[in-house]
């Protein structure tokens, strides 16, 4: 549409996820190494003479409440926190197409929500300094201001301290999920260890990242495939489907194989479509910190 802005919301994935303590407030201190992949949400955003959202796409009609949805949330915090800059923020229309499932494991509503801060910076052309933009986005989920910065990372503290990992390869990866909802609280809450080791020293440049990631753990899975047994049944779907590293990404239920060529990762997708048709599944690659 002429004179819209559009914004990627990329898919978030937890290559791994140390959990290694708990804060006082009970949100847990996490060591986790995380890419984005060529798959997501698409945001459009457009001058209007009153707000409006729109929802369509494979999972649009899934979505909550207006009222709770990360988008709105994310639009009126960054209009509040313009107003009070003395900023101008003049009505606009938000188009989301929801293509990730909902409550996943990939960051798709906070995704939305960073994609939402980046669209209505640039169309209310908002120039806020990044600390305050990032403590915004961590008040909308520890999630978000990973995926404000989209590129592969190590996020640390409760997701929101991140340092930017420019040198990580990408990788064909295929991500599976039954579509059965996962409660984050809930899994974090059913953890009976939360002292974990943190992420091993990253490879020295230009080593192989395979043994590293095999070493790494997602420490939610165990509780989470204790809880959602269909985890489990993915899981072992992506383990003979092929794949050289299979993990389940964030609180779940969403897993994800990574293979070492794109011929791969397609030849699995074909056969678990087969084998599995109620399934999400999508193949695509990880973005290096090129390309996001
Ligand atoms: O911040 P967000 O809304 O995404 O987190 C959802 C829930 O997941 C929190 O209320 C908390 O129970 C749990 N959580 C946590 N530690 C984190 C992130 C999330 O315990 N680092």
């Amino acid at each position: 549409m002429a004179g819209s802005i559009s914004e990627a919301a990329r898919a978030k994935i937890n290559l791994a996820l140390h959990v290694t303590g708990r804060r006082a407030d009970g949100y847990h201190l996490l060591d986790s190494l995380v890419t984005f992949v060529d798959l997501g949400d698409a945001l459009e955003f457009w001058p209007s003479e009153a707000d409006g959202f729109h929802v369509e796409g494979q999972f649009g009609a899934l979505l909550g409440a207006e009222h709770d949805n990360l988008v709105l949330r994310a639009r009126d915090a960054l209009r509040q926190l313009a107003q009070n800059l003395g900023c101008a923020t003049p009505p606009v229309r938000i188009k989301l197409v929801k293509n990730l499932p909902i409550a996943s494991g990939i960051g798709g509503g906070s995704a939305d929500a960073a994609a939402t801060l980046r669209g209505l910076s640039r169309l209310w052309k908002l120039d806020l300094p990044e600390a305050k933009l990032k403590t915004l986005a961590v008040s909308l989920g520890a999630d978000v201001p990973m995926c404000l910065a989209s590129t592969p990372l190590v996020a640390r503290g409760i997701g929101e301290e991140l340092t930017l990992l420019p040198d990580l390869p990408a990788f064909p990866i295929l991500l599976a999920n039954p579509l059965v909802g996962v409660s984050t609280p809930e899994i974090f809450r059913a953890l009976t260890k939360r002292n974990n080791p943190p992420l091993p020293p990253f490879p020295l440049e230009g080593a192989d990242w395979w043994p590293y990631l095999h070493n790494l753990r997602n420490d939610l899975q165990p509780p989470a495939e204790e809880l959602v047994p269909e985890i489990s049944t993915v899981i072992t779907a992506l383990e003979t489907s092929g794949a050289g590293l299979v993990r389940m990404s964030g609180s779940g239920a969403t897993c994800f194989a990574l293979y070492h060529s794109q011929a791969e990762v397609e030849a699995a997708l074909s056969r678990l479509k087969e084998t599995h048709p109620t399934w999400y599944l999508a193949a695509s690659h990880t973005l290096t910190g090129s390309q996001a």
